[in-house]
């Protein structure tokens, strides 16, 4: 098979191409809006206006019911200071085993502090065990739970409503991980869920890479991972970039401004090609709830084969997509995600994502469908 003339990006999850229109703001942001948003003279104006106009979007698409978002440098730097405010007012810590690494990692390092931390099981299906998530609540008085609404390996959405009612049930305050989330699925029902603190990350929904923002329902609740001056209220110091967060702002309008559409789109995509996958390769499965799954993300499992030989396959003809393993001593790890689901090492090691985005079209996801059962029929007469 030759390789594409132009290559064929499924790893949306993993990160988003900006949109012209969003480099454009970005590029124009650092021209006109250079000023430290600090300064007391005129040039520091247009970037105050800047973070106040993206606070107003951000509160109007998600529906929170004030604009206390803090900016950070990643999804990964709000969920630690999520989870570092969490622990500053709980005596436990209540996650799952299927989160994203930032979280997990900020758990272990609070139990280092003296500060418990459960990390309660996964079904079969890949969505939080809401039994076993009650039986802590009951078990561990102030706890603080923090949960992802989408999982980035599978897709699934998770009980999201059900989970903040248990805990709300229980007195304990509740961080989101929305991270792919937004822009993926119909927020509307932030308002009802009415999190302590809720992280996003803006290139999941085409914005600039290496700007998040924290949520904080009572920002007094924060403790500042990092101190210093006193910029946003002084709950995370350091000047803002505000750059990154005009990009921020304007792929969030551009999204939101087609939701629905967006949505429909991806989700055509995503079930043409999944389907075309596991109609010619019977041999395939899809990981995770199939009926509760975010629009744009297919994890197959491709039983017997190995799943970085497919991905690599893949990359040299022009398709991208991942093997969702952390590469941690050099040697590729099986998902933690998949083996929490019960998946077999090899299982986990046969799998892969594809995840669409808003800038595919109908054409790569039949070319890509067709690359991905040729090349995984191949590998798996030489594995047989
Ligand atoms: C669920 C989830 N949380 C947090 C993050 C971290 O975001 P960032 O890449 O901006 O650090 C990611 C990124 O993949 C994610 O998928």
């Amino acid at each position: 098979m030759k390789t594409l003339a132009q290559p064929i990006y499924l790893d949306h999850n993993a990160t988003t191409p900006p949109l012209p229109e969003v480099v454009n703001v970005v590029c124009e942001a650092m021209r006109t809006a250079y000023g430290n948003p600090s300064s007391g003279h005129r040039q520091g104006e247009p970037a105050r206006r800047l973070l106040q106009r993206a606070r107003g979007t951000l509160q109007s698409y998600l529906g929170t019911p004030d604009e206390q978002f803090v900016f950070t440098g990643s999804g990964t730097e709000a969920n630690n200071l999520a989870l570092r405010s969490l622990a500053r007012h709980s005596n436990c810590i209540i996650t799952s085993a299927i989160e994203h690494s930032s979280i997990l990692s900020s758990a272990t390092r609070i139990q280092a502090k003296g500060i418990s931390a459960e990390v309660i099981a996964a079904t079969a299906e890949g969505e939080v065990d809401l039994r076993a998530l009650r039986q802590q609540l009951m078990v561990h008085r102030h706890a603080a739970v923090s949960i992802q609404w989408i999982n980035n390996e599978t897709g699934v959405i998770q009980p999201i409503l059900e989970i903040t009612a248990l805990a709300r049930e229980h007195g304990a305050l509740v961080h989101i991980d929305a991270a792919q989330a937004i822009g993926k699925i119909d927020t509307n029902i932030i308002e009802e869920l009415g999190p302590d603190f809720l992280s996003l990350t803006a290139h999941k929904f085409n914005g600039p890479a290496g700007v998040g923002v924290l949520y904080a329902r009572q920002p007094a609740l924060i403790d500042p991972l990092c101190i210093g001056g006193g910029q946003q209220g002084g709950w995370h110091a350091g000047t803002e970039n505000t750059a990154g967060i005009a990009g921020l702002q304007h792929a969030l309008e551009l999204r939101y401004s087609e939701l629905s559409e967006a949505i429909a789109h991806m989700a055509q995509l995503r079930n043409t090609f999944e389907q075309t996958v596991l109609d010619l390769c019977p041999w395939v499965h899809v990981n995770g709830r199939k009926d509760q799954r975010v629009c744009n993300t297919s994890n197959l499992c491709f039983e017997d084969i190995d799943g970085q030989a497919l991905v690599g396959r893949l990359d040299t003809l022009g398709v991208y997509c991942s093997q969702s393993s952390a590469c941690t001593t050099g040697r590729p790890e099986p998902s933690h995600v998949l083996l929490a689901m019960g998946l077999s090492e090899a299982q986990a090691y046969a799998s892969v994502r594809f995840s669409f985005g808003v800038t595919n079209t109908h054409q790569e996801a039949e070319l890509a469908a067709t690359i991905v059962v040729a090349e995984a029929e191949h590998l798996k007469r030489i594995f047989a």
